[in-house]
């Protein structure tokens, strides 16, 4: 990977180092806490904790102005700022993604998105954006404008697996949130046709899925539902990092309607519809919803 700005490269290798301190620490950390985070979601003692240790950890990096968390109501402020500032950039994460996994000791991941602006802030100020899975080995995805990389985590050190990753070509897997009583017609006439295409790889976590379209080709999808038409995943911590790694794989994101990274945000916890993938299912998707 090359990433030519200092704070971005430092902002990077915290998150992988501190990614295998959040994998040593989930045993124990299992269990719910009595609170809610800012969209409703009951926290678990795990997204608690890796919020609180990726707060100290990247909010002390010179250069970093303001750290945002799908965990904590309001960005913390930490230094300069990333409007006006040159080098001056805001992080936003999921601390955890798929926590709910713990329970059941499925896949989880951590993203995150590094804004050269204030958030909430469009999708298109992001430099660098990536995420790390916790899977039966940790690995980390990290997308710059250069280039899309994938590296193994061991012991906090970050070893190159996978250079220039793309899409494949042919799809081959897809994977869509939600009940189904619970889609839109259009969504669920569009899902029918998939379905007779690919193969269903639905984990609970959208990392797990994410990281099944980056290795095999395909779409995830969390569609606008009847019951909540703003969809589940949230447009800052979520949809505008994974829908900087997919599109810099040379796949496409999509609200249903537009590139994720083209919407404007009204504030830091606004959920949007996600899909990502190949570019050409994601195409049909919006011509099937428009
Ligand atoms: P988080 O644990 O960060 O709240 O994210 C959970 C998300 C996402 O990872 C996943 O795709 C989706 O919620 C799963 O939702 P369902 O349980 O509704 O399938
Ligand atoms: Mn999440
Ligand atoms: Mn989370």
């Amino acid at each position: 990977m090359t990433v030519s700005d200092p704070v971005v490269e430092n902002a990077v290798a915290t998150v992988s180092r501190t990614a295998t301190e959040i994998r040593q620490g989930l045993v124990g950390r299992r269990g719910t806490v009595d609170e809610e985070n800012p969209t409703g979601d009951t926290q678990v003692e795990a997204d608690v904790w890796a919020d609180d240790l990726l707060a100290d950890r990247l909010s002390s990096i010179d250069g970093v102005g303001q750290y945002a968390s799908e965990e904590r109501p309001e960005p913390m402020d930490c230094g300069g700022d990333p409007a006006t500032e040159s080098d001056t950039y805001a992080i936003a994460v999921d601390p955890l993604d798929g926590s709910s996994n713990l329970r059941s000791n499925n896949s989880m991941g951590t993203i995150f998105g590094i804004y050269d602006a204030r958030v909430p802030a469009r999708g298109e100020t992001i430099v660098a954006a990536g995420y790390v899975l916790y899977g039966p080995i940790t690995t980390m995805v990290v997308a710059t404008d250069e280039t899309v990389t994938e590296y193994e985590l061991t012991g906090g050190e970050r070893t190159v697996v996978r250079r220039d990753v793309t899409l494949p070509d042919d799809p081959v897997v897809y994977g869509f949130g939600g009940r189904v009583p619970d889609w839109p017609d259009e969504f669920r006439e569009y899902a029918r046709t998939i379905e007779d295409e690919l193969k269903l790889r639905y984990s609970g976590a959208m990392i797990g899925d994410v990281n099944q379209v980056l290795t095999y080709g395909g779409i995830f999808g969390y569609p606008g539902l009847e019951s909540r038409p703003e969809g589940k995943l949230r447009l800052q911590f979520e949809g505008n990092p994974i829908g900087y790694v997919v599109e810099q794989a040379g796949g496409r994101s999509s609200n249903g309607e537009t590139s994720l990274l083209s919407v404007d945000p009204d504030e830091l916890h606004e959920r949007t519809p996600l899909h990502v993938g190949s570019a050409a299912l994601i195409d049909r998707l919006e011509s099937t919803l428009g």
